[in-house]
């Protein structure tokens, strides 16, 4: 399988606070890797280094490598780089203007288009987000008057409407109640046959239930699930209590070990 996103031996500070250190971990094509970790652990700032929008944040510093198909993220445009890595946020955050509109933004700055492309654009992300049947007899809705779970399938819709190749998702369930949760679900297992998802999630029962990988991330390093020795000292006893919930239903494999013996890779099969 191909690694499309590469991190190795990331680290982000600002001049009072290590946010990230040593992290190291990669992303296979078409499959759901998924970050999981307490609050405050690092995680967005971890995925906002794939596209940088690290960069937005001047406080930031940013050393390691973050590889794009084996190219580091510096090389790419930014604005092209973001097209191709979408993110789509924790709360959704539709633009105030019609469904049509916010599908058709990222596709009409990035490319002179006709009415008719614009509209298959427009349909295709709808139908791949899982709206379009809800929403394809009043386009002209405004997207603000959209329910909850609708307005996330609209964000997930305006993110893929630019062909993006990798979408990433920042807790884009915590917000929605159990039935617009599990279309949510349903949807990136769908995704994955066709884009890469990176998924941050706090819910383990969520990151079980969908992802092809999860990483555990903790105080900003990627925690070693196969060294119970780490596992026993007391400042992992938060990321023990994590450790001991994926374990339940997802099987671990080992991966070679990072320099400072820090990572977690659990897959997706035989059970522990
Ligand atoms: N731009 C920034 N400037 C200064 N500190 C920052 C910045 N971004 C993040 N941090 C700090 O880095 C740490 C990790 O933040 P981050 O948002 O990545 O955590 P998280 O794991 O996503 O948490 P949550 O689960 O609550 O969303 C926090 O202590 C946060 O205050
Ligand atoms: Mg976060």
């Amino acid at each position: 399988m191909t690694d499309i996103i590469e991190v190795k031996n990331l680290g982000v500070a600002t001049d009072k606070q290590q946010i990230l250190s040593n992290v190291s971990l990669s992303i296979p094509e078409n499959t759901i890797t998924t970050i999981v970790g307490p609050s405050g652990s690092g995680k967005s700032t971890l995925i906002r280094t794939f596209n940088r929008l690290t960069d937005l944040y001047p406080r930031l510093r940013v050393n390691g490598e973050v590889l794009f198909h084996g190219r580091s993220v510096r090389e790419y445009k930014v604005m092209l780089l973001r097209r191709r890595i979408g993110l789509v946020f924790q709360k959704p955050n539709p633009f105030p203007m019609s469904v049509f509109d916010n599908v058709a933004f990222g596709p009409k700055l990035h490319a002179s288009l006709t009415g008719s492309q614009l509209d298959t654009i427009v349909e295709e992300s709808l139908k791949h987000a899982g709206l379009y049947g809800e929403v394809k007899d009043n386009m002209e809705k405004n997207a603000m008057d959209l329910s909850g779970g609708q307005q996330q399938r609209l964000c997930i819709a305006r993110a893929l409407a630019v062909q993006p190749e990798v979408l990433m998702m920042d807790e884009p369930t915590s917000s929605l109640d159990p039935i617009a949760k599990s279309r949510i679900e349903e949807l990136m297992l769908r995704l994955k046959e066709d884009y890469t998802v990176v998924l941050v999630t706090h819910d383990i029962d969520q990151a079980n239930r969908v992802s092809d990988s999860i990483e555990l991330l903790y105080n900003g390093k990627i925690v070693e699930y196969e060294k119970p020795d780490v596992l026993q000292m007391p400042e992992y006893e938060h990321a023990r209590q994590f450790v001991m919930k994926l374990s339940r239903q997802v099987g671990r494999q080992s991966r070679s070990t990072s320099e400072n013996g820090c990572f977690v890779k659990l897959m997706r099969g035989s059970l522990v």
